[in-house]
C-alpha cells in the first residue's frame, strides 16, 4: 500500500486526535483555548509557520494543509521527521524499549543513545521518545559534549508508546517541511501571507534571573531583540504573526508597536512545585 493510500485507509477506520508526541518545556497545549481565539481570520488558507515548534501543540491542533515547521533542536527535528516518514519503524523500535522499561534500563539505553552513531533513523527517534516519556519531568539538556544527561523520572508507568497517537502525528505531518535552523532563516523562508506563531524561549521573569547575561535555553536578550527585527521584517513583507513571551517590561517595550494581548498560562513543567501556579503571558499580534 501507498504511504498516501495508507494514510486514507487509518483515517477511513477511525479519525484519532493528534496532539504532541513529547513533552516539551513551555508547551502550549493548556494554552489552546487562549490562542485559538486569537488566531487571524482567513487562516485556513495560510501556510502554518513555526520557527520554535518544540512540542507543536498549535500545529497539531489546527491540522493546517501546508506547514513549515523548524527548530534548532537537532534530534528533536530528527524526530519529527521519521515520525513523519517511517512511523510503524518508530512504534515497532518503541515497543521494544517500552517492554523493558526499568530504572535502570533507561541508563543504558541513555547510554546507548548518547554513542550511538550508527543507529538508524527510527531507532534514535524511537530512543529520544523513550527518554522524553521517562526522564525526569519531561526535561531535554545536553552537556557540552551534546550528551543527553537527564536523570530517570520517578513515574510509576509512564505512559511511554502512544500507537495511534503516532500515527495522527505521522498523518498530521504529511503536510508539513520540517527543517533544523534558527529562527533567523525565516528572513528567507517566510512568503507572504503566511501565518507565523513564535514561541521562544521566554524572557526571565524572577528577579534572579532578570540581569540581561542571562540566557534560558541560550537564548539571550540579544536573542530576543534579533527576534524583534525578525518580527518587524516578515510584519513589512505581508505576513500575519503571533508571538507569546513572558509579560515582563522589556518584552513588552521592543513589541510596542504591535498589537498585545495577555493570557493566563498555568506552568506545566516546572521542578519547583510552588512555583506551578498561573503566570500572566503576552500574545503580540501584527493584525
Ligand atoms: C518554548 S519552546 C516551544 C514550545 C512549543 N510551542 C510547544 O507547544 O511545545 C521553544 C523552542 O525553541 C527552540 N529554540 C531555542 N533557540 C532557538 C533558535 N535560536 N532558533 C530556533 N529555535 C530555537 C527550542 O529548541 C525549543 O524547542
Amino acid at each position: 500500500m501507498t504511504t498516501s493510500a495508507a494514510v486514507a485507509a487509518r483515517t477511513q477506520q477511525q479519525p484519532r486526535e493528534a496532539a504532541p508526541f513529547v513533552k516539551w518545556a513551555g508547551g502550549k497545549g493548556r494554552l489552546l483555548s487562549q490562542l485559538r481565539p486569537l488566531l487571524p481570520p482567513g487562516i485556513a488558507r495560510m501556510r502554518h509557520v513555526e520557527p520554535f515548534v518544540g512540542g507543536g501543540a498549535l500545529f497539531f491542533a489546527r491540522l493546517p494543509e501546508r506547514a513549515l515547521l523548524t527548530d534548532i533542536n537537532p534530534a528533536l527535528v530528527a524526530t519529527y521527521t521519521a515520525i513523519r516518514d517511517d512511523v510503524q519503524s518508530v512504534i515497532d523500535d518503541l515497543r521494544g524499549l517500552a517492554s523493558r522499561h526499568s530504572r535502570e534500563s533507561y541508563y543504558v539505553v541513555r547510554e546507548h543513545y548518547n554513542e550511538g552513531r550508527r543507529l538508524s533513523t527510527s531507532k534514535r527517534a524511537a530512543m529520544f521518545i523513550y527518554l522524553n516519556k521517562t526522564c525526569f519531568n519531561g526535561l531535554h539538556r545536553v552537556n557540552r559534549k551534546g550528551e543527553f544527561n537527564v536523570p530517570v523520572g520517578s513515574y510509576k508507568s509512564p505512559r511511554i508508546l502512544n500507537e495511534s497517537g503516532l500515527h495522527a502525528a505521522s498523518d498530521a505531518l504529511q503536510a508539513a517541511k520540517i527543517e533544523c535552523t534558527g529562527f533567523e532563516s525565516l528572513l528567507e523562508k517566510a512568503k507572504p501571507g503566511d501565518f507565523v506563531y513564535f514561541d521562544p524561549p521566554y524572557e526571565p521573569v524572577s528577579e534572579t534571573a532578570s540581569f540581561t547575561s542571562y540566557a534560558r535555553d541560550g537564548f539571550s536578550r540579544e536573542h530576543q531583540v534579533r527576534l524583534r527585527d525578525v518580527y518587524r521584517a516578515l510584519d513589512r513583507r505581508g505576513c500575519k504573526l503571533m508571538l507569546s513571551n513572558s509579560d515582563v517590561p522589556v518584552i513588552r517595550k521592543l513589541y510596542r508597536a504591535f498589537r498585545i494581548e495577555t493570557v493566563a498560562a498555568p506552568r506545566a513543567i516546572n521542578c519547583n512545585a510552588k512555583k506551578r501556579g498561573k503566570v500572566s503571558e503576552v500574545v503580540v499580534r501584527n493584525y
